[in-house]
């Protein structure tokens, strides 16, 4: 392939094109990114969450010979309104210890010498209050423990700290007394000190960091179809996921099971601020998932179930309460309580996604636009990102694009998940878009393999996707691959970034093409000429600073020879390169190679495209070089 890049011809892109988007699926949050070592923590489960699961799901007695426990759960005078049950544990007469232990999620992973911090509400209700026995053990061997202050007869927060003797895999915590009675215990809690940045109520350190590695520009979150739910009052309220983690309001989670909001508004914006990320937060647009009629028959006839219009007030001042609470001053009613929280600088939001994926119903038009137009005249500062509905073509998706340009809508969010070879032949699908018409956010994609394997084979496709995705970054602001994390024993969606379990991390070829465009992002595209016309090889050319970014993809299965000029430049200048390589499309990991430093001429260099890889060239540019 001959091609010819002309570095005078460069035009401004998107410096925030590569991004991430967090869903809690999968478990990515509570028993993911989010560090709580305890499962069901608040006795909260039900079995609206999942048909097998309640209250007391993931605990069970711990009783000797010598003295019984009976576990059982309660509501009566709780811990407050939004913790509505607690264990009821009752220790028998006897000599020793009994109480209650908790399986973690799919076992507590703990290491050696590592601190682990313990909480508690509890009461005593009956006969001589006395302290509790906290401890962690594995298959009856104890790995830490520690003794807290004795109960009182009203609910109190007690707290230890664990210190691990050994690591082990499958750890339990238990909860024991020998004083004989009922104990009362709510919102038990286990958290490793060493979190990401050492934070309290903080995240998994190697899942931040894998993340943190791609470089992403913005973060998008809570969801997904986890942001309008499947009924009204499953639509996700960033309200419920701020304040003393025991006053949060959990609730059942659309991939059936349980969200405990530990993980919540707060911790997710910290997190952006950590990455050096945009926060991109996305609130429903009054309108459930289409999906939702299954559960009640519909209820305009398009599945979706509506918020009522009289309670769209209330509605709408929730999303301008939430730009309050992240921009506004610590003396505004809402930033007074991200200041209370550790944060009395503003969080600088910018961006707001308002609907995911709604089918454009008569409904939806209403509720988008009264809440559109508020934040506009409210806060015209702040760039409402639109939804295009479910699929990046039909029905839907032409009354998506005719609505967000009837409204002017700055950004509209696009989703796409299709087989590999939808996305080879759709290189050219951004050339040809309006550039009067609302800017794009790819907001969720993936290529999806027949067996929705994560393989080399869909990590070479999103590879030549994002070189489109660059060269039309005057009009993609931005893209996120979807979704980012699953734990590798609840994985409930196929193909995910990054895999884990309780102790390590995975990453997919895909997470390495994410990598690989997320590093050394490109401020201007180079446009170029070539003569490639039926080959399997897709590139992209850009500038960022004094270098000169090229990335190449060849999904062929032999190596192909590329001649590369650049116009308007000549001499040698030093270079990087680095190449992901498959040995086969099926195979489920690339070779990586190490960076290697070359010679580059820049009027004239012969690159060699192994077969089925991805290379970065970083060029540094001379200096005395005008660009
Ligand atoms: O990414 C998984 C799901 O795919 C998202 O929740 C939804 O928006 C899309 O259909």
């Amino acid at each position: 392939i001959d091609i010819t890049a002309s570095l005078n011809k460069a035009y401004p892109i998107s410096n925030e094109l590569v991004g991430v988007f967090f869903e809690d699926i999968n478990f990515a949050a509570d028993g993911g990114l989010y560090a709580e070592l305890i499962q069901n923590r608040s006795f909260d489960y039900t079995s609206m969450d999942r048909e097998d699961w309640g209250p007391l799901t993931a605990w069970s007695q711990v009783t000797n010979s010598q003295r019984k426990a009976v576990l059982n759960w309660d509501m009566s005078d709780p811990l407050n309104g939004n913790n509505p049950t607690y264990a009821m544990m009752l220790i028998g007469e006897g000599n020793g210890y009994a109480g209650i232990e908790n399986t973690g999620f799919n076992g507590i992973y703990v290491e050696k010498g590592k601190k682990y911090n313990f909480s508690l509400f509890a009461r005593m209700l009956s006969n001589e209050p006395g302290p509790l026995l906290i401890q962690l053990v594995e298959d009856d061997v104890v790995i830490a423990d520690a003794t807290t202050d004795s109960l009182t007869q009203n609910w109190g927060k007690y707290e230890v700290v664990l210190s691990a003797k050994k690591t082990v895999a499958n750890a339990k915590l238990r909860i024991l007394s020998n004083h004989s009675g009922y104990h009362a215990i709510d919102m038990v809690s286990l958290f490793p000190q060493d979190t990401y940045k050492k934070r309290p109520n903080g995240l998994r350190k190697d899942l931040v960091e894998a993340i943190h590695a791609i470089n992403p520009k913005f973060i998008r979150f809570p969801g997904g179809c986890l942001v309008h739910g499947d009924g009204i009052d499953n639509m996700y309220q960033w309200k419920r996921t701020i304040g003393p983690i025991e006053q949060r309001k959990a609730q059942r989670n659309i991939w059936s099971y349980h969200q405990t909001n530990g993980l919540g508004y707060y911790e997710y914006f910290q997190l952006a601020e950590d990455l050096g990320a945009t926060p991109i937060p996305i609130l429903p647009a009054a309108v459930t998932c289409q999906n939702s009629g299954a559960r009640i028959n519909g209820f305009n006839g398009k599945g979706q179930m509506c918020v009522m219009v009289d309670n769209m007030p209330e509605f709408i001042q929730d999303v301008l309460d939430l730009i309050e609470w992240a921009n506004g001053p610590a003396t505004s009613e809402w930033g007074k309580q991200r200041a209370e929280a550790g944060h009395p600088e503003p969080f600088n939001l910018k961006y707001i996604g308002i609907g995911n994926e709604d089918v454009i119903s008569e409904e939806f038009k209403v509720r988008f636009q009264a809440i559109y137009n508020a934040v506009k005249r409210k806060h015209p500062e702040i760039t409402v990102i639109g939804t295009s509905g479910p699929f990046p073509q039909g029905v839907d998706y032409e009354a998506g694009w005719s609505f967000a340009t009837e409204l002017n809508v700055p950004v509209i969010d696009e989703h796409m998940y299709s087989p590999p070879e939808w996305f080879w032949n759709n290189l050219s699908r951004y050339d040809s878009y309006d550039r009067n018409k609302s800017a794009v956010y790819v907001g969720e994609w993936a290529a999806h393999a027949d067996d929705r394997s994560s393989n080399v084979e869909v990590a070479l496709a999103e590879a030549a996707y994002l070189t489109s995705l660059e060269r039309n970054g005057d009009i993609v602001k931005l893209s996120s691959y979807a979704p980012l994390l699953a734990n590798v024993k609840n994985t409930m969606w196929a193909p995910d970034l990054i895999y884990f379990d309780t102790q390590s991390v995975k990453l997919s070829p895909s997470y390495h093409v994410q990598k690989i465009f997320g590093q050394h992002p490109i401020s201007e595209f180079i446009p170029y000429h070539s003569n490639n016309s039926n080959l399997k090889v897709a590139y992209s050319f850009g500038k960022a600073d004094k270098q000169v970014i090229v990335r190449f993809v060849n999904g062929e299965a032999s190596s192909v020879p590329v001649a590369l000029h650049f116009d308007g430049i000549e001499g040698e200048q030093t270079a990087s390169v680095v190449t992901l390589q498959g040995k086969a499309l099926k195979q489920l990991s690339f070779e990586h190679s190490s960076e290697k430093i070359e010679k580059f001429n820049m009027s004239n260099q012969h690159i060699d495209l192994p077969a089925y890889s991805v290379t970065k060239i970083t060029i540094k540019l001379d200096s005395k070089i005008k660009l």
